[in-house]
C-alpha cells in the first residue's frame, strides 16, 4: 500500500473514530458507535500492516501475533460475566501500558528507530521515549491493581503510608533528575541506568496511588487509568512515529479525562486529588468489602414477596434503584417483567440510577436496555432525586453505597459527601439483598434500620420471581 493510500485511511479511521466517541454518548447511538469503532480498527490494522512502516519480512509476525492476541481476546470476551468486565478492561488498560514501555524500550536499543535524529531532534525523540515509558509503566502497575482490587484480590481498604503525597513529589523529582541524566547521556548504556530507575519509580508510582483509593472512588481511577492509558497509547504513536496512534490515544486520552471530571463532580470528589491519590479516605477505617455489618443500629424490618407485591400493586408512584447486586443475580429480565406488569395496572414506575451503581459506567444502563426495559422511564440520579418524597414505593435492587444515607449524614464515614439516591425520603423503601453485609465500600448503611424500610432477603432473581407471580396472581 502506497503511503499516501495510508495516509487516507488513517484520516478515514481517524473520522471514524471521532463517530464513534460520538455515537456512544448515547444509548440510542450506542450500538452504531460501536459499528464505526470496529470498521475504523479494522480499516486501521489493515492500512498499518500493509502500509509503508512494516516490510514484507514483517507481515508474517504480525499475523501471527495477532491470531494469538486475537484468540485470547475473543475468548476472553466470550467466557467474561458481565460482573467482571470492570476487571477486563483494567487488565486491557495495563496491556496498553505494558506495550508502551516495551515499545520505548525496544525503541531505544535499536539502532535503527532512532536514525537520522541529531541535535534537538534527537533530545525530542529521547524525551518521548523517556515520557512514554514513565506514562506505560504508571499505567501498567496501576491497571494491575485496579484489576486486584475489582476482583476483589487486593481488599478495598486504601493503604495510608505516612507522608505519601510527599513521597509522590520526591519520586516526581527524581523521575525528572533520571530525565536529565537520560538525555545526557553519551552511550546507550549510560541512559539505560536512569531510564530503569525511572521505570522502577513509575512502576512504584502506580501501585501506590491505586492502592491509596477506598472502595467507593475506585470508579474515578478506572476511568483515570483509562485516560492513562490513551496517553501511553498517544506516546507509542510519537515513539513509532505513527500519526494515528498519536491521534487515537489523544481521543481515548481526552474522553477518559473527560469521563473522570464528570465522575469526580457526580461524587463529589477533586479531580487533582485522585491523581495525588488517597483521597475521600477519613480516619475511619471501612470494613473489608463485603464483610457483614457490624453493629446493628436498631431493629430492621424484614418483608416478603407477597407483601411487596401488594406494597407495589396499591403505590401510584413507584421508583426501582438497580446496583450491583442486580448484575450478579442477573435479574433484570425479572425487573422488567415486574415494571410491565406494573405500568398496565396504572402504576407509574421510573428507575434511578446513579452514576457509580454497579462496578462500571453506564453498568445499570447496559443491564435495563438488554432487559428492554424503555429509555423513557430511566433517569439518572439528580433528574428524579426530589422526586422521593412523593414516591409511594422506593425499591432498591442489590444497591447498598449509592443508597446510603451516610454519605450525606457522616462526614466521618468514607464516603462523606458522595451523593446518594435519597430513598428514604419515599414513603416505603424496601431493599433487596440476600444479608446485612456492606456494599463496595464496606460502610455500614443505616437505611436499613430507619423506620419507614423493609428488608426483602435472598436472591434478587429469585424474590423478583416470587413478586411477579404474586403480582400477577
Ligand atoms: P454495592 O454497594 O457494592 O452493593 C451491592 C449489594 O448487592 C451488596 O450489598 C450485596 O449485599 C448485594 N447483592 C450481591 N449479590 C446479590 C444478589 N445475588 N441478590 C441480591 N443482592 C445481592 O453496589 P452499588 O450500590 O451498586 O454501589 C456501587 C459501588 O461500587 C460503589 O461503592 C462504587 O463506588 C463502587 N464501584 C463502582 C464502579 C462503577 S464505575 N460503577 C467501579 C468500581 C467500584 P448481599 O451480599 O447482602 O446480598
Amino acid at each position: 500500500m502506497s503511503a499516501s493510500l495510508a495516509t487516507v485511511a488513517y484520516i478515514g479511521a481517524t473520522i471514524l473514530f471521532i463517530l464513534s466517541l460520538g455515537g456512544l454518548s448515547n444509548q440510542e447511538t450506542a450500538r452504531r458507535g460501536n459499528l464505526f469503532g470496529m470498521v475504523g480498527m479494522a480499516l486501521a490494522v489493515v492500512a498499518t500492516v500493509f502500509g509503508p512502516q512494516v516490510t514484507a519480512a514483517g507481515i508474517p509476525w504480525i499475523i501471527g501475533a495477532m491470531v494469538i492476541g486475537g484468540s485470547i481476546g475473543l475468548y476472553a470476551a466470550r467466557t467474561v460475566q458481565m460482573t467482571q468486565m470492570p476487571e477486563l478492561v483494567a487488565l486491557m488498560h495495563s496491556m496498553v501500558g505494558m506495550a508502551a514501555v516495551l515499545v520505548g524500550y525496544a525503541t531505544y536499543v535499536d539502532p535503527e528507530a532512532t536514525k537520522g535524529f541529531e541535535g534537538a531532534a534527537h533530545a525530542i525523540h529521547s524525551m518521548e521515549i523517556y515520557i512514554g515509558i514513565f506514562i506505560g509503566a504508571v499505567t501498567f502497575s496501576g491497571s494491575v491493581v485496579a484489576f486486584g482490587k475489582l476482583s476483589g484480590r487486593v481488599g478495598g481498604k486504601p493503604m495510608l503510608l505516612p507522608g505519601r503525597h510527599w513521597m509522590n513529589l520526591a519520586g516526581l523529582l527524581a523521575v525528572v533528575y533520571f530525565g536529565r541524566l537520560f538525555l545526557q547521556a553519551e552511550t546507550l548504556q549510560d541512559g539505560m541506568v536512569p531510564l530503569f530507575i525511572m521505570s522502577a519509580i513509575a512502576l512504584l508510582f502506580g501501585i501506590h496511588m491505586v492502592m491509596a483509593i477506598g472502595g467507593a472512588d475506585m470508579p474515578v481511577v478506572v476511568s483515570m487509568l483509562n485516560s492513562y492509558s490513551g496517553w501511553a497509547a498517544a506516546a507509542t504513536g510519537f515513539m513509532l512515529s505513527n500519526d494515528l496512534l498519536i491521534v487515537t490515544g489523544a481521543l481515548v486520552g481526552s474522553s477518559g479525562a473527560i469521563l473522570s471530571y464528570i465522575m469526580c463532580n457526580a461524587m463529589n470528589r477533586s479531580f487533582i486529588s485522585v491523581i495525588a491519590g488517597g483521597f475521600g479516605t477519613t480516619a475511619a477505617a471501612p470494613k473489608a468489602a463485603g464483610s457483614a455489618a457490624a453493629e446493628p443500629v436498631g431493629e430492621v424490618n424484614p418483608i416478603l414477596a407477597g407483601e411487596t407485591a401488594e406494597l407495589l400493586r396499591d403505590a401510584k408512584n413507584v421508583i426501582i434503584v438497580p446496583g450491583y447486586g442486580m448484575a450478579v443475580a442477573q435479574a433484570q429480565h425479572t425487573v422488567f417483567e415486574i415494571t410491565r406488569t406494573l405500568r398496565e395496572k396504572g402504576v407509574n414506575v421510573r428507575f434511578g440510577i446513579h452514576p457509580v451503581a454497579g462496578r462500571m459506567p453506564g453498568h445499570m444502563n447496559v443491564l435495563l436496555a438488554e432487559a428492554k426495559v424503555p429509555y423513557d422511564i430511566v433517569f439518572e440520579m439528580d433528574e428524579l432525586n426530589d422526586d422521593f418524597p412523593d414516591t409511594d414505593v422506593a425499591i432498591v435492587i442489590g444497591a447498598n453505597d449509592i443508597v446510603n444515607p451516610a454519605a450525606q449524614d457522616d462526614p466521618t464515614s468514607p464516603i462523606a459527601g458522595m451523593p446518594v439516591l435519597e430513598v428514604w425520603k419515599a414513603r416505603t423503601s424496601i431493599v433487596m439483598k440476600r444479608s446485612m453485609a456492606s456494599g463496595y465500600a464496606g460502610v455500614d448503611n443505616p437505611l436499613f434500620y430507619k423506620d419507614n424500610n423493609r428488608m426483602l432477603f435472598g436472591d434478587a432473581k429469585k424474590m423478583l420471581d416470587e413478586v411477579l407471580v404474586a403480582l400477577k396472581s
